[in-house]
């Protein structure tokens, strides 16, 4: 089985405060992987020490069975990782092509897969935009644009840190839709959310999280099925 990312046993703290106790979780080329939880379970946390952000105290993150626990962020970035954090950070000052072009670079074995052209057409509302400056498009716009800017280089696995939170049930559709896209196109997606029923339109498999462990495990079916763990550890 060929993960692309994993992590074991990993611990954060914030300051003296224990977030994570002893995350797990693996990430097989080509899947959605959803991390499910409550607000304020530790999904953000575990994309940061993921990315480099907030390092983990314990435990290791491996990306293609490369060890990069404790890497600068840029670092890891390099090896292959795209992070998309929850407060979509675009350059508001600059046009939605500007904003794709900074994030551009080739992938971990040298190609590009992510060309502007590829982008406009997988995302065309971007195309339409293009010379827009990205302080003037609406939320879920931002959002599709910093997704679209972290593919443009070229990751191997992408995180995506609660794409759908605060939109409109539309966009939160549209949204969707692309991340379905993203997993036709091979992109490998680790996705945070609070929100069920968008996992369910979107994840392969799903890790619940609930007071910075992992608590459950299993396929997007299961989950449906089990209306116990859905009570216990989802707003549903
Ligand atoms: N910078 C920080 N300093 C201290 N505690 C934090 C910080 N960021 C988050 N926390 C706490 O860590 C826990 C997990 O937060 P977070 O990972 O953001 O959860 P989620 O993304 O699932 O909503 C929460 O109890 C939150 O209050
Ligand atoms: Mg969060």
């Amino acid at each position: 089985m060929s993960d692309e990312l994993r992590v074991q046993g990993m611990d954060v703290y914030y300051g003296a405060s224990q977030i994570l106790f002893g995350i797990d979780l693996a990430v097989e080329r080509g899947a959605t992987v959803a991390l499910l939880g409550r607000n304020g379970a530790g999904k953000s946390t575990t994309f940061k020490a993921i990315a480099g952000v907030a390092p983990p105290r314990a435990g290791r993150v491996f990306m293609r069975e490369q060890d990069i626990t404790g890497f600068a962020p840029y670092r890891i970035a390099r090896r292959g990782i795209g992070y998309v954090p929850e407060d979509r950070q675009v350059f508001p000052e600059h046009s939605v092509e500007d904003n794709l072009r900074i994030g551009a670079k080739p992938g971990t074995d040298g190609a590009v897969h992510w060309t502007l052209e590829r982008i406009f057409e997988v995302f065309p509302i971007l195309s339409s935009m293009r010379g827009r400056m990205a302080g003037r498009l609406s939320g879920g716009e931002q959002q599709m644009l910093t997704i679209a800017r972290t593919l443009m280089g070229n990751p191997d696995v992408i995180l995506l840190d609660e794409p759908s939170e605060g939109l409109a049930p539309i966009i939160v559709q549209q949204i969707a839709r692309l991340i379905a896209t993203l997993r036709k196109e091979g992109v490998t997606i680790l996705l945070a959310e609070q929100n069920m029923h968008f996992c369910i339109a979107v994840a392969t498999s799903v890790a619940i999280i609930d007071k910075g462990q992992i608590v459950y495990r299993g396929s997007i079916e299961e989950l449906k099925h089990n209306d116990d763990i859905k009570r216990r550890y989802l707003a549903v």
